[in-house]
């Protein structure tokens, strides 16, 4: 995928920018608080419909103004496409080749990112939160059934969980709208931990190799699902759901002394492990920094198998952050075959030699001027 043209309104500390990304590599210069991040936020809100940092949508929006609204020109595979997204107080629309799309989960994926952001690191040292926020997204945006399936999934534990926090206020309890809850649940949690299983096998083989390299051969990586409900060993849907329903059941009790459902997806998580040990624990920080790494490179090339095509990569203030090794095996994964958008608040830290193809940028006060 490659972005022609990005026209950005409004948005955050933008008042109005069109730029044409006519180059592989893009660098975006500037001091603090000028607007790098926010342009790179705005490339990966055009892609997910959400933002990578947590807040609200409204936030997006320019102090004072109504509506923000974000559109690029990209070149894909079978041709050129436009994308479009307005984010207003009451909501937010896209808008593909000029056609709103009646449902946000089916328009996300269609132009693909992969970002790398310092806060990365969180990835494996944060709480399973984030880990699970990062699981969602990334298959959400090669499969769009994930979403789905992860909207239903949570419209149902909502609802198991306002029952449950019904009977534990007020003693009264129905059994069979638990079971009617946990069935809804168990359907949609075996979609949810099969596609979740597999994607991390797929992203494990990489990242596994891209570590391996990293690292000369001296670390062997790998990445496992925790599920706090194990699924049976079976390949027939039917028999999984219904044994994640007995399973589910099997909880019952605790969950209504607890008024909270206690096990599911919601709850799950992935563990890393660097020579059999886990990185979470025992991991320094380098090699917490390597997994990181990898795993980002790793998605780089699991939506090019999945998709056909290499995703627009957002760095956000990391290249500088690399020791040399780690940036050229950064700057070689993208090198020649993946459009790049880098921001800095100073080229001296990277190795310039080394990236072929780069534009530069100024930012300032939320203005883009091209550099030299
Ligand atoms: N909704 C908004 N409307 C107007 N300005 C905003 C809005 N949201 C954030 N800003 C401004 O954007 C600026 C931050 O921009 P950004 O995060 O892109 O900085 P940056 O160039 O990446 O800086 P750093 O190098 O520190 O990461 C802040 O100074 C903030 O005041
Ligand atoms: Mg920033």
């Amino acid at each position: 995928m490659f972005l022609r043209k990005l026209e950005v309104r409004d948005f955050r500390n933008y008042e109005q920018v069109t730029l044409e990304t006519d180059a592989p590599v893009n660098i975006f210069v500037g001091n603090n608080a000028q607007g790098k991040t926010n342009l790179l936020e705005a490339i990966y809100m055009l892609a997910l419909t959400r933002s990578h940092r947590a807040g609200k949508d409204v936030e997006m929006i320019r102090w004072q103004q109504q509506m923000a609204s974000i559109f690029a020109q990209v070149d894909k595979q079978y041709g050129s496409c436009d994308f479009g997204l307005m984010i207003a107080k009451q909501g937010k629309t896209a808008k593909l080749n000029g056609l709103v799309q009646s449902r946000l989960s089916e328009y996300v994926g269609q132009l693909n990112v992969v970002l790398f952001a310092p806060e990365d690191l969180e990835l494996v040292k944060g709480s399973p939160g984030v880990r699970r926020r990062f699981l969602d997204i990334e298959i959400g945006q090669i499969q769009n059934s994930y979403l789905y399936h992860l909207a239903q999934y949570k419209r149902a534990l909502a609802q198991k969980n306002k029952y449950l926090q019904t009977v534990y206020n007020t003693a009264v309890k129905h059994d069979e709208m638990l079971s009617l809850w946990n069935e809804q649940i168990a359907q949609h949690a075996v979609k949810l931990i099969v596609k979740r299983v597999s994607y991390l096998r797929k992203l494990s083989d990489w990242a596994t190799k891209i570590h391996a390299g990293i690292t000369n051969g001296e670390e062997s990586l790998a990445i496992r699902y925790q599920a706090s409900l194990e699924l049976a060993e079976d390949s027939d849907e039917t028999v999984l759901i219904s044994d994640y329903m007995l399973k589910l059941e099997s909880m019952q009790e605790k969950e209504l002394r607890r008024g909270n459902a206690l096990v599911g997806p919601h709850r799950d998580d992935l563990l890393f492990f660097i020579n059999e040990k886990e990185v979470q624990t025992y991991g320094s920080q380098g090699q917490q920094r390597t997994t990181a790494l990898s795993l980002k490179l790793a998605e780089i090339e699991l939506i090019k198998e999945v998709v056909g095509e290499y995703p627009l990569l957002l760095l956000d203030d990391v290249l500088s952050e690399l020791d040399e090794i780690r940036q050229t095996h950064l700057i070689n994964t993208f090198q020649d075959k993946v459009q790049t958008f880098i921001t800095t608040t100073s080229t001296e830290s990277i190795d310039m030699k080394k990236v072929k193809n780069a534009a530069s940028f100024h930012v300032r006060q939320g203005k883009i001027s091209r550099g030299g």
